[in-house]
């Protein structure tokens, strides 16, 4: 479980020390897929940040399965429990070779090296890079090291997953594919643990969001709304204040009586 009591967050500025969080509180149940939507600047990626520890509160708390961020001796444990992916791959790539790189987080685990094959083995697979096995990252289209950063978290087998804006690299295609797959670590079919993932991802995309079981929207810095995706989406003129859009097809069918919105979350548009 991850919690967050009361975090506020300061960073330095040429101007001097910024507000980035405003006493922000939430949690996160094991196995829980949250969204977490908010305009450009609203604080997204420093909330991320801080849930690894790489930033850390200035007041306040965040606690991964119980362990402090502030602990730096929990910062090993907290990382390996909660995997980060970076909304630009090439912040995390560091190795010369995609298999390299898949296997690179499990050895520093110390995970032995016939189940570290195994695990290279199935990212490769399952990410569609095993044609890239040797090639080297930055050769790599965006949605493919997009792919590569993903599968080299994932390899370490976190149970809480960060992922910052997984598909803005990624095509229609690619962005339809990579939802399934969250969808499926999320679900108890999940094929790297017996214990579910637990999934914040942050997107720019409403229609993403609407595939979550709760939103989180941040402005300025503060949480403004943590609810159903739908209920979120129904605050129409809310939302616009703060910059966010519902998807078009849900206010379409919203405003359509003949099509309850049961039915269209049935079949989620992308
Ligand atoms: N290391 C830093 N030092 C100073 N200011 C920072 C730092 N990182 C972020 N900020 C500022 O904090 C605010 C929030 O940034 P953040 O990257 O968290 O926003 P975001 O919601 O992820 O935005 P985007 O949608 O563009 O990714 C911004 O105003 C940004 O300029
Ligand atoms: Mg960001």
């Amino acid at each position: 479980m991850i919690s967050v009591r009361n975090l506020t967050l300061d960073l330095q500025t040429h101007e001097g020390s910024r507000r980035v969080l405003d006493d922000i509180s939430l949690e996160l149940a094991d196995g829980e897929f949250v969204a977490l939507m908010g305009a450009n600047g609203s604080g997204k990626t420093s909330l991320a940040r801080c849930l690894n520890g790489i930033y850390l509160p200035t007041s306040g708390e965040v606690n991964v399965d119980g362990l402090d961020t502030r602990d730096a001796k929990a910062l090993p444990e907290i990382r390996r429990r909660l995997g980060l992916v970076f909304q630009n791959p090439d912040d995390q790539i560091v190795a010369p070779a995609v298999e390299r790189e898949i296997a690179f987080g499990p050895e520093n685990l110390g995970v032995p090296r016939p189940e570290m094959r195994r695990r290279v083995e199935a990212m490769l697979k399952l990410f569609r890079l095993e044609a890239y096995r040797q090639q080297a990252p930055h050769l790599l289209s965006g949605g493919e090291k997009q792919r590569l950063a993903l599968a080299a978290v994932m390899a370490m087998q976190p149970r809480h997953l960060v992922f910052d804006e997984p598909t803005s690299l990624l095509d229609y295609e690619s962005r339809c594919q990579l939802l399934e797959l969250m969808a499926q670590l999320v679900a108890s079919s999940n094929p790297f643990s017996v214990q579910p993932l637990t999934l914040l991802m942050i997107t720019q995309f409403a229609e993403e969001a609407l595939f979550a079981q709760r939103l989180l929207v941040l402005d300025h810095g503060r949480l403004v709304m943590n609810s159903l995706p739908r209920e979120i989406f129904m605050r129409v003129d809310a939302l616009q204040q703060i910059g966010l859009h519902p998807p078009i097809e849900f206010l379409a069918h919203h405003e359509s009586p003949e099509h309850p919105i049961e039915d269209f979350l049935l079949t989620p548009i992308l």
